[in-house]
């Protein structure tokens, strides 16, 4: 019994899997970042240069992504410090005009650049890292494990279980009907 729940489970939850995975497997990536453009401040006509560079790309653990710039710098900064473009406690500075950063975990990573004033004018990044197993991304968090889509519905409302006995009773009455015309069809001379 169990592992018949186990396998109705896994033939549920295994085209759930396929559909998530469904973009064609592909080997580590490096992406440019800002192609042809690189790392810099924006021209106040395109603050959103960076943003919608991420969001026209997927990113999964194993790329990497390669800055290029002048007189600049790249920080690896946590949510906070990417809002309010805040310098003083980066998780990582690189200042060498040309800086790869290997995607290792999954989840957001957030970059701005070391001079407050160009990360205000839109020279920041965020990236979304997705990783190659879906399975693992579940956070392990036990706080609020989130509700299984197979859960057992609540029982049915009295609406649809009236709407139930509606349908027993025009079965019965079709049954009724049939046997009455059988015996008036057989009975007749
Ligand atoms: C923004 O303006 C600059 C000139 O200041 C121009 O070269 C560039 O093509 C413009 N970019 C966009 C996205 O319109
Ligand atoms: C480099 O950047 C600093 C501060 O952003 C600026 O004061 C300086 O003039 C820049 N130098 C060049 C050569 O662009
Ligand atoms: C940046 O954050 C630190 C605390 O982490 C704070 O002391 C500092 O004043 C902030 N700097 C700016 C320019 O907001």
């Amino acid at each position: 019994m169990a592992s018949l729940l186990v396998l109705a489970l896994f033939c549920t939850v295994l085209p759930l899997i396929l559909a998530s995975t469904s973009e064609p497997v592909r080997g580590p990536k490096e992406f440019k970042v800002g192609n042809y453009v690189g790392w810099r401040q924006p021209y106040v006509n395109e603050t959103e240069l960076y943003n919608q560079w991420a969001a026209n790309r997927r990113f999964r653990v194993g790329d990497s992504l390669r800055f290029e710039y002048k007189n600049d710098s790249v920080l690896v900064v946590d949510k906070w410090g990417y809002y309010h473009c805040n310098t003083s406690n980066p998780i990582s500075v690189s200042n060498d005009g040309n800086t790869v950063i290997n995607l290792v975990t999954p989840g957001p990573i957030y970059f701005i650049s070391g001079d407050p004033d160009h990360c205000k004018n839109g020279q920041r990044l965020v990236v979304e890292v997705m990783t190659l197993h879906p399975i693992s991304q579940s956070p392990p968090s036990i706080a609020s494990p989130p509700q299984p889509y197979w859960a057992v519905s609540p029982a049915p409302s009295p609406q649809s279980s009236s709407g139930v006995s509606v349908s027993v009773t025009l079965v019965s009455v079709l049954m009724a009907l049939s046997v009455n015309v059988v015996t008036l069809v057989l009975g007749a001379p």
